[in-house]
């Protein structure tokens, strides 16, 4: 399994422990995060196969049709050119391989202070064609609707959308 953008790895060892036998590469283009997640995660990199990699998925250094499961939760926000990162994960996936993409939907992120700056956001049908435009066949789409507190401290309804597809 490779997860795109991991930050601090935080749940890493709950993502292993989904199955057995995982082989885990958490990849985050944030030398600090690397940094902290192989900290947090040093224990289950000593008994699991389980890596943190310092890359970007614009251009992943890793083999074509290498992964069954690639994983990216919270980060297509930041992404410039997203069709380069959707192709860049559909080649290292292996032939009928899943990639599960989770984000939080335009309709509320729109309304919080900060995406103002650097985030692209998306309705999921914005991201259904975009992962078809790149090959992916769409398995299933949920959204789930959430109230928290925001980073300004105000209650926020979230509308949070997860995506299964496959090659
Ligand atoms: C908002 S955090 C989300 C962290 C975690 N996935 C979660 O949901 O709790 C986004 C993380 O993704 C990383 N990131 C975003 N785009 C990336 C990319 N294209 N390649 C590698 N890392 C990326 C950032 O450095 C950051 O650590």
């Amino acid at each position: 399994m490779l997860e795109i953008g991991p930050a601090n790895g935080i749940f890493a060892s709950e993502i292993c422990n989904l199955a057995k036998n995982v082989s885990y590469i958490g990849l985050d283009w944030s030398e600090t995060m690397v940094e902290q997640a192989r900290d947090t995660n040093s224990q289950l990199m000593k008994n699991r196969s389980v890596r943190f990699v310092y890359g970007n998925s614009k251009q992943l250094m890793l083999a074509d049709n290498s992964f069954n499961h690639v994983l990216a939760i919270h980060t297509i926000y930041f992404w410039n050119k997203p069709l380069q990162h959707l192709s860049e994960i559909h080649r290292v996936l292996k032939q009928g391989g899943r990639f599960y993409l989770a984000f939080g939907d335009r309709c509320f992120m729109e309304k919080l202070s900060f995406t103002q700056y650097g985030f692209k956001l998306y309705r999921r049908t914005d991201v259904f064609s975009l992962l078809n435009k790149v090959g992916f066949t769409i398995i299933q789409s949920q959204q789930f609707h959430e109230t928290g507190l925001s980073n300004s401290g105000k209650i926020q309804n979230k509308t949070i959308n997860i995506i299964e597809c496959k090659v």
